[in-house]
């Protein structure tokens, strides 16, 4: 959490809710799904050749597919000393693992992120993503690097550990960092109520235009950003309502201020009688909208994360 004397603030804005501790940039994402009970792998090989190829329209497993993200994450950073081709190699090995789990795991899903420095070495005519640049709010401490992203999903957390233990279990590079991310049980929408207490994921690019549009190039690669985030103390010692203004939807049932019920876009423009805009200034749903950013709707996937009791100060030191 945010030290005291980060706290006292007038206004909640986004910066002030979120302070990311861990972060990695991982451009030319490819992705398979393995269902539980192990079937073959049905997309890319992640050769060199061979772009790591996402299918706009059908959905790529841990990307966009299962719509309703599975309950539960572990995302791997690897540190992959040597040349590319020894990330394509680890790549590879990955690929061959069969990461069957007892059916309960549900649909298992393994993507794999290469680093941009490695993407744009394999794939020197495809577009890649830059790493990300360091942000006012990014914790001193913040781990970047890696070569390699392994994302499993799982809808049981033995099912996700499992699928990575063994997948880990064939690579003998260093793991830079590592988090296990759980969602809470899904609404009939997919959508699911995070731990800030507020309904996450209503707002998605979900059809094929919006896909195209906001997540996938006219090459079908897609890039993927992962973001360790705290929640500073300061929102969660807001009121209800002060919350709902830092993110301009009712924390009761996600439905935005401007009116209208849970799965309803946001009014930016909705105002009152008297003319105050309905969805504050600062609120993270107008600050991340499309309208606002100009660029066309991300697709979140969004999983809690705890703090490790026991392994010293959950909080840094004020
Ligand atoms: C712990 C961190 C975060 C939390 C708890 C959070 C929470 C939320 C919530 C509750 C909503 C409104 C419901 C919905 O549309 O699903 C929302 C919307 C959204 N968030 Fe976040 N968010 C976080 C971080 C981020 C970050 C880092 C980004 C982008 C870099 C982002 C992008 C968006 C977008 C694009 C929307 C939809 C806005 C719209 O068009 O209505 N969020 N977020």
């Amino acid at each position: 959490m945010n030290s005291p004397d980060e706290a006292p603030k007038l206004r909640i804005g986004r910066r002030d809710i979120f302070t990311a501790v861990g972060a990695a940039a991982v451009g030319g994402v490819a992705g398979w799904a393995l269902r539980g009970t192990g079937s073959e792998p049905v997309a890319a090989d992640p050769a060199p050749s061979q772009a790591p190829s996402a299918a706009p329209a059908g959905g790529v497993p841990g990307i966009t597919l299962p719509a309703v993200p599975q309950r539960h994450a572990r995302l791997t950073v690897l540190a992959v000393d040597g040349p590319a081709a020894a990330v394509i190699d680890a790549a590879r090995r990955i690929a061959a693992v069969d990461p069957a789990q007892p059916a309960d795991a549900g649909e298992v899903s393994v993507t794999i992120g290469f680093a941009p420095h490695i993407a744009r070495e394999l794939w020197p005519e495809r577009a890649t993503a830059e790493a990300l640049p360091r942000f006012a709010s990014d914790a001193d401490d913040i781990v970047e690097g890696g070569e390699l992203a392994i994302q499993v999903c799982a809808e049981t957390a033995p099912g996700a550990r499992g699928a990575s233990a063994r997948i880990l279990g064939e690579i003998s590079s260093r793991i830079a960092w590592q988090a296990d991310g759980y969602r809470d049980a899904p609404t009939p929408e997919g959508t699911a109520r995070t731990n800030i207490g507020f309904i996450d994921g209503i707002i998605k690019p979900r059809s094929a235009e919006e896909l195209a549009a906001g997540v996938f190039t006219a090459q079908g690669d897609t890039y993927a950003v992962f973001r360790r985030i705290r929640i500073a103390q300061s929102f969660l010692d807001a009121s209800v309502a002060g919350q709902e203004g830092a993110i301009g939807r009712s924390r009761e049932t996600g439905a935005p201020l401007s009116g209208g019920s849970t799965m309803d876009e946001i009014d930016l423009f909705a105002k009152t009688d008297a003319s105050r805009t309905l969805i504050p200034a600062a609120a993270h749903a107008r600050r991340a909208h499309p309208a606002n950013i100009g660029r066309p709707l991300m697709l979140r996937r969004s999983y809690s994360i705890d703090a490790t009791p026991g392994a010293g100060p959950s909080s840094p030191p004020s």
